[in-house]
């Protein structure tokens, strides 16, 4: 039978976020409904209330989310009622060219929930990017839900399912971070910070830390930044090189998405090394280089898609590291805060006072 809950929605362009009613469907073949427990407050989120994504309102919000499998639908034999699970965007196919090769993140056929959640008038919901978590439960595909270790607290296990893990994935997965290398981390809100944490974990000998905000390089040596650069008063290609004994670091992750910050990231690295793209740009963003320095520098340039991960390998590893000590994702979460305060944790993350407001249910 539905279900009534209460959840978080967008109701129209730029207009407040409001609590309202929703209906969940029982789960359909293929779906799980799973009671969440935490979800993240993330600029996507924000972005969907101001109709930078699109133009479906309303929304329901959140998407950063861990939580417990309530029900499944038929067919579903990944996962069983009681499970504790984070949220992934979207479930993959599993047959598509991309996912035969071992890169699902690339996958042409994704899916979310094929029912939909609705108000309690009809009105059908567009879940924040296929999860709409900022809710008391919520319908995904079955898919969409990765098994943890549940002796993890909630509110640090749903930062995997966004920022945290595009950010860390940089680093491992898309980067190759490993021992002994240098890398230049730019921009080091959640994301960067993540990069920088991953590439601590990875083994990196130097870990550059990059921003135009002193208080952000201060967090950033605490998630393992050797050395800081603050780009406002001084070059930050010229100090990465001299940080690099002249050559720049072997991984460069750009974690703004401005032309500015990817022209440095481009320069700031070694001529083998690689660049890693993590912020994402607008719409109307140009670069322009000279193409004898894009064919003459060699190396990578890459971009990283949600840290080009395999959740079902690199959550319940990166969980399993934290709960070792080895990874402190507690340092994401800044503060937690309840359904009704998702509106003043947009305006504290819009200031950049915070990594994460958490929601916790
Ligand atoms: N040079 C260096 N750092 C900068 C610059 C600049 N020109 N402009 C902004 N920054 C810093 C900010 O001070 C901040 O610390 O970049 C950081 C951006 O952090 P957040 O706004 O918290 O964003 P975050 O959640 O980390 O996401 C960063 O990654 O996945 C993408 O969509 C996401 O594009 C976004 C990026
Ligand atoms: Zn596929
Ligand atoms: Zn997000």
């Amino acid at each position: 039978m539905a279900q009534e809950v209460r959840g978080v929605i967008a109701p129209g362009k730029d207009e407040p976020v409001r609590i309202e009613t929703i209906v969940v469907p029982d789960p359909g073949p293929g779906e799980a409904v799973v009671r969440v427990q935490a979800c993240g407050v993330c600029h996507t989120d924000l972005h969907y209330k101001q109709g930078g994504i699109s133009d479906d309102f309303p929304f329901l919000l959140g998407h950063e989310a861990a939580g417990v499998v309530e029900a499944v639908g038929d067919g579903v034999t990944d996962v069983e009622p009681g499970d504790f699970v984070i949220l992934n965007w979207r479930a993959v196919c599993g047959k598509c060219r991309a996912c035969l090769r071992g890169r699902p993140w690339y996958c042409f056929d994704t899916h979310n929930a094929g029912q939909k959640m609705t108000l309690t008038d009809g009105t059908v919901l567009s879940p924040a990017l296929g999860i709409g978590a900022f809710a008391e439960k919520t319908l995904v595909a079955a898919g969409q839900c990765t098994k943890v270790n549940p002796a993890v607290a909630p509110q640090v296990a749903g930062l995997l399912g966004c920022g945290v893990m595009a950010g860390i994935g940089a680093a491992i997965n898309t980067g190759n971070v490993g021992r002994g290398d240098t890398v230049a981390v730019i921009g080091c809100g959640g994301v960067g910070d993540a990069a920088i944490a991953g590439s601590h974990l990875a083994g990196a000998a130097k870990i550059i830390a990059v921003d135009i905000d002193d208080r952000k390089l201060a967090t950033a040596r605490t998630m393992g930044a050797t050395h800081t650069v603050n780009s406002r008063e001084c070059d930050p290609v010229e100090a990465i090189r001299e940080l690099t004994g002249g050559f720049g670091a072997d991984v460069v992750i750009e974690a703004v998405g401005r032309p500015e910050t990817y022209k440095q990231a481009f320069y700031a690295r070694d001529l083998a090394g690689t660049v890693v793209l993590v912020g994402v740009p607008t719409r109307e963003m140009k670069l322009e280089l000279p193409l004898l320095d894009v064919f003459g520098r060699g190396g990578a340039l890459k971009s990283s898609w949600y840290g080009d991960c395999l959740p079902s390998r690199d959550f319940p590893m990166l969980i399993d590291l934290h709960l070792q000590g080895r990874l402190d994702l507690g340092a994401f979460v800044t503060e937690t805060i309840q359904l009704d305060e998702v509106e003043k944790a947009f305006e504290r993350m819009h200031h950049g006072d915070v990594l994460r407001s958490v929601v916790v249910l």
